[in-house]
């Protein structure tokens, strides 16, 4: 098939353009490299182009025909989302309008789209499961929730297939291939704690540890990025399957407390992870932990990253080889 992988010089954008090119698909990388990397892309031609101008995507557009959409522009930082929530809103939502108006003018009728945990806000029950209550705390959630709803109603208007993978905690590399989580402002956990094991970070800022968990610190649901191009590929069979817009959680479903992260990370790593208890980080949710029973079920996803010292393992080999 012939995939235009929108975001696909980034982090999770690159391991998805890995996968397909691997499967024998043909890729084009639409990326404005704001936030991505051109040497991630690998896999694929590189098309310059921003979803915020509608002229060069109908450029892009006009020159291919594509068989589906994968979209993984965005700005996804809830910190960020709250002090800037204009270019969230503009971002995440005017670009994806103009991507989705493109499709319609061009014909182009399948979509998988990066939704995130963030969509559900603070979790009232153990397992989040797509029936759980979507009400964002955050700009950022909040932009990636209109787009789901602006999906399922272009399902109805103009017959758009769509998937929406709601991503928990997105973590792990593919070192032997060069690619891996490098943000030029780093504020994620597992990164953070293998830089500060490295030397090449400061001392990890562990952000609260007086939540109602355990040992009093965050608890997130670990998923390798390779799992999640996986899932993304069985989307594509999904939507010759099924018309309509769909939405899926994607996680492990075991929850990792930070200070469990931070004695993970030393271990994989082995030297210590230097750290420091800091205030809580305004946004932060006590506990997200995915149901992927849906998934699981009509997907036929099967993670194949389940446990975390070997996700760490790949960060850790990717963030090594980064350092020489
Ligand atoms: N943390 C630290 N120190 C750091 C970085 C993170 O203590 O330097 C803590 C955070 O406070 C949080 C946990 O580690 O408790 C995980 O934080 P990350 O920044 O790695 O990831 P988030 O859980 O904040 O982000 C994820 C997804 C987002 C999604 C969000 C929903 O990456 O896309 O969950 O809350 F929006």
């Amino acid at each position: 098939m012939n995939i235009l992988v929108c975001g696909g010089a980034g982090y999770i954008g690159s391991h998805m353009a890995q996968w397909l090119g691997e499967a024998g698909h043909s890729v084009t990388v639409l990326d404005n490299l704001s936030t991505g990397h051109r040497e991630a892309i690998k896999w694929g031609e590189l098309v310059e182009a921003d979803l915020l101008d509608p002229a060069s995507m109908e450029r892009v557009f006009s020159a291919r025909r594509f068989d589906a959409v994968m979209h993984f522009c965005a700005r996804s930082l809830v910190g960020e989302s709250v002090r800037q929530p204009y270019d969230y809103y503009a971002n995440n939502v005017t670009g994806t309008l103009h991507l989705l108006e493109a499709m319609r003018r061009h014909g182009v009728e399948r979509l998988v789209f990066s939704s995130t945990a963030a969509v559900f806000g603070n979790p009232v029950s153990e397992l989040i499961d797509e029936d759980h209550p979507k009400a964002p705390i955050n700009p950022y959630g909040a932009s990636k929730l209109m787009v789901e709803r602006i999906l399922a109603d272009a399902a109805d208007a103009y017959g758009l297939r769509s998937v929406a993978l709601r991503y928990f905690n997105a973590a792990g590399a593919l070192s032997e291939h060069g690619i891996g989580e490098a943000h030029a402002c780093e504020t994620h956990l597992i990164p953070n704690a293998l830089r500060a094991a490295l030397g090449t970070g400061p001392a990890l800022k562990l952000f609260g540890d007086d939540y109602p968990t355990p040992d009093g610190t965050c608890v997130r649901d670990y998923v390798h990025v390779q799992d999640l191009a996986q899932a993304h590929a069985l989307a594509l069979e999904f939507m010759d399957r099924e018309a309509g817009a769909h939405a899926f959680n994607l996680g492990n479903g075991q929850g990792f407390s930070v200070r469990e992260v931070i004695a993970a990370s030393a271990r994989v790593a082995g030297r210590p992870v230097p750290h420091e208890v800091a205030p809580r980080r305004e946004g932060d949710p006590a506990r997200l932990v995915a149901s992927s029973q849906r998934a699981r079920e009509m997907l036929g996803w099967r993670p194949v990253w389940t446990d975390l010292d070997a996700i760490i393992d790949s960060a850790w080999r990717w963030h090594q080889a980064q350092a020489f």
